[in-house]
């Protein structure tokens, strides 16, 4: 007997998500998570779930959070899909729209997962670099890609283009624009009025940031109706279990909880942002619960680091040209960051 894999599937190296350290004592700064607990009515909600109702299959539309996503958002509920993550609808779209040998066009350097989820269909990614000030790059409409994706705000430059940019590319590409808003609620604009308004847009959320929910899988599309009704084919069939669907259906109804936090990281974000040049880094302008900066004096931040993890400060460091001597340092606590920075100023 043989096991023979799909050629693009043998070929392909799988994802690596961030590394998520079994240790609980980790200042965790390294996979954009919120530092704040999510809020007290999505314990309340998931309580109500636990036990009995455990027995049943969820709701295999997710009928209740697409309801209160799109009354929170000012969408029909038909113009909704919900996601186990917005990686789940990453991968829908990518089923539903990139065959063999078909294009994804994106900016680069950017979130690594498209890449992967291109190569599983047997398609290809082209992507476009960014220039150095990190605005949309010219281009990406004449690659004449079936899919064009730009994450914005952008991991991991953690910067963001305007909305006039986007509202522009999605009139010049040829397919359909996927404008994944992982990080908007950190941000001054999002591009949801597009998803209302164009034929071609779908704009993705996720609660995984903002709302402190990323250990319930939840993310949420938008689209015109036609759109969603076609990734809906590709979607499995339960996708959210019982308990994400009451959570995020919580959250979403308490939208100041989110909206408290999202304003303390943009704080924090500010003080991290003010004091990286003062230990040696230079910062990326970042619209997003993460910051983005590279040594200021050259060399790799490999051994920063190792340095920061030995001292139980978790990050992420790039090696890649674009970003070499780069580290990606998630905003956390104000005490998280003053003990990040004040690590940093010993090893330097
Ligand atoms: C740009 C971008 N999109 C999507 C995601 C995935 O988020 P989720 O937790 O909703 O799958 C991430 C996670 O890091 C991200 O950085």
């Amino acid at each position: 007997m043989t096991v023979v894999f799909r050629r693009n599937i043998a070929r392909m190296e799988g994802y690596v998500p961030g590394e998520q350290p079994r240790e609980r004592d980790f200042i965790k700064l390294n996979t954009n998570e919120n530092p704040y607990p999510p809020s007290p009515k999505v314990r309340r909600a998931i309580f109500r779930e636990l036990g009995e109702p455990l027995r049943l299959y969820p709701d295999p539309g997710s009928g209740a959070l697409r309801r209160q996503a799109a009354m929170t958002y000012g969408f029909d509920p038909s113009e909704v899909i919900a996601g186990n993550g917005s990686d789940d609808l990453l991968a829908m779209i990518a089923r539903a729209f990139v065959g063999e040998g078909d294009l994804l066009a994106c900016p680069t350097p950017t979130y690594t997962l498209y890449d992967t989820l291109v190569r599983i269909q047997g398609g290809r990614l082209s992507g476009i670099p960014y220039p150095d000030d990190y605005s949309l790059p010219r281009g990406l409409a004449a690659k004449k890609a079936r899919v064009t994706i730009v994450a914005n705000p952008n991991s991991p430059s953690g910067t963001s283009v305007p909305l006039r940019a986007l509202a522009e590319l999605a009139d010049a590409v040829p397919g359909v624009l996927v404008i994944d808003e992982a990080y908007a609620d950190f941000a001054d604009e999002t591009a949801l009025a597009l998803a209302r308004e164009r034929e071609n847009v779908i704009v993705l959320r996720t609660l995984s940031k903002s709302f402190s929910l990323a250990g319930m899988r939840i993310g949420l599309g938008f689209a015109p109706s036609r759109i969603i009704e076609g990734l809906d084919k590709v979607r499995d069939s339960y996708n959210l279990n019982r308990l994400s669907i009451a959570a995020g259906t919580a959250a979403l109804a308490d939208i100041a909880w989110m909206e408290r936090n999202a304003e303390r990281i943009r704080n924090t974000r500010g003080t991290l942002v003010a004091a990286l040049p003062g230990v040696g880094f230079t910062p990326f302008p970042s619209r997003s619960n993460f910051v983005l900066a590279r040594r200021t004096r050259g060399g790799s931040a490999r051994p920063v680091f190792e340095a920061l993890k030995r001292r139980k400060i978790l990050v992420r460091y790039f090696e890649t040209p674009r970003l070499a001597g780069c580290l990606r340092i998630t905003v956390g606590t104000d005490e998280e960051v003053a003990a990040l920075l004040g690590a940093l100023k010993t090893i330097r």
